[in-house]
C-alpha cells in the first residue's frame, strides 16, 4: 500500500465496514512502516479490492485491519490475504499474532478459526454498534512460534 492507493482503499474501507478508518489512520500506518498490503482488481489492476495492515511489537504482531470489498467477498481473497499476512509475521522474530473482532462478525471469526486463531478474552462494549449502542469484541490469538525449550509465550491481550 502506498499513499496513491488511498482513494481506492478508502472506497473499500467504507463499503466493507460500518465504522471504517479515517484516511489519516492509513497514512499513519504507512509512515510507521507497518505491513500495509493491498490486493489489486485482477483484470485492470486500476484499483484495489482488499487491504490488510499488520503492526509489529517486540514479540507479537497485531492484525489491525483486513477488509475485502463486498462485491468481491466470498471468493477466497480474504483467506489469501490473511495467509499472506501470517507469512509476513513468520519472517519476523515474533511468537503470537493477535486481532480483535466483533462478536457478531461470524464470517471473519470462521475465517480466523479455520487458520488456527483461538479466543483469548472478551472486551466488553469494545465496539460501537450500528444500531444498539455498544458491542463486545473477542481477542483472538495465533501462536506462530514456540521457543526451542518448548515454552509457549504468555498470551495476554
Ligand atoms: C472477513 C472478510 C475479510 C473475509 O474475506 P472474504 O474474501 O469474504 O473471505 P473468503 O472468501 O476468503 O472466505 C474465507 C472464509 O470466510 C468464511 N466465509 C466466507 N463467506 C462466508 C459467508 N457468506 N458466510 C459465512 N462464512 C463465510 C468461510 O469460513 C470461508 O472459508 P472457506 O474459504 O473455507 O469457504 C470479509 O468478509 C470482509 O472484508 N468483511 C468486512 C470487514 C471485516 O469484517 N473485517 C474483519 C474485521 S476483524
Amino acid at each position: 500500500m502506498v499513499v496513491t492507493d488511498l482513494d481506492s482503499v478508502m472506497h473499500v474501507e467504507h463499503r466493507a465496514n460500518t465504522h471504517g478508518w479515517r484516511r489519516q489512520t492509513f497514512v499513519d500506518c504507512i509512515e510507521r512502516q507497518h505491513e500495509c498490503w493491498v490486493v489489486d482488481e485482477p483484470f485492470t489492476q486500476a484499483y484495489t479490492v482488499a487491504h490488510a495492515i499488520l503492526e509489529f511489537g517486540v514479540d507479537h504482531a497485531e492484525l489491525m485491519n483486513i477488509s475485502v470489498d463486498p462485491s468481491q467477498q466470498g471468493r477466497g481473497i480474504g483467506r489469501m490475504l490473511l495467509e499472506h499476512m501470517l507469512h509476513r509475521s513468520r519472517t519476523r522474530p515474533i511468537e503470537t499474532v493477535f486481532l480483535d473482532v466483533r462478536v457478531s462478525n461470524h464470517r471473519a471469526i470462521k475465517l480466523y478459526e479455520s487458520l488456527g486463531f483461538q479466543q483469548l478474552s472478551v472486551r466488553k462494549d469494545y465496539y460501537q454498534h450500528e444500531k444498539h449502542g455498544r458491542e463486545d469484541g473477542y481477542v483472538l490469538a495465533l501462536q506462530i512460534y514456540t521457543r526451542p525449550n518448548g515454552e509457549t509465550a504468555e498470551l495476554s491481550s
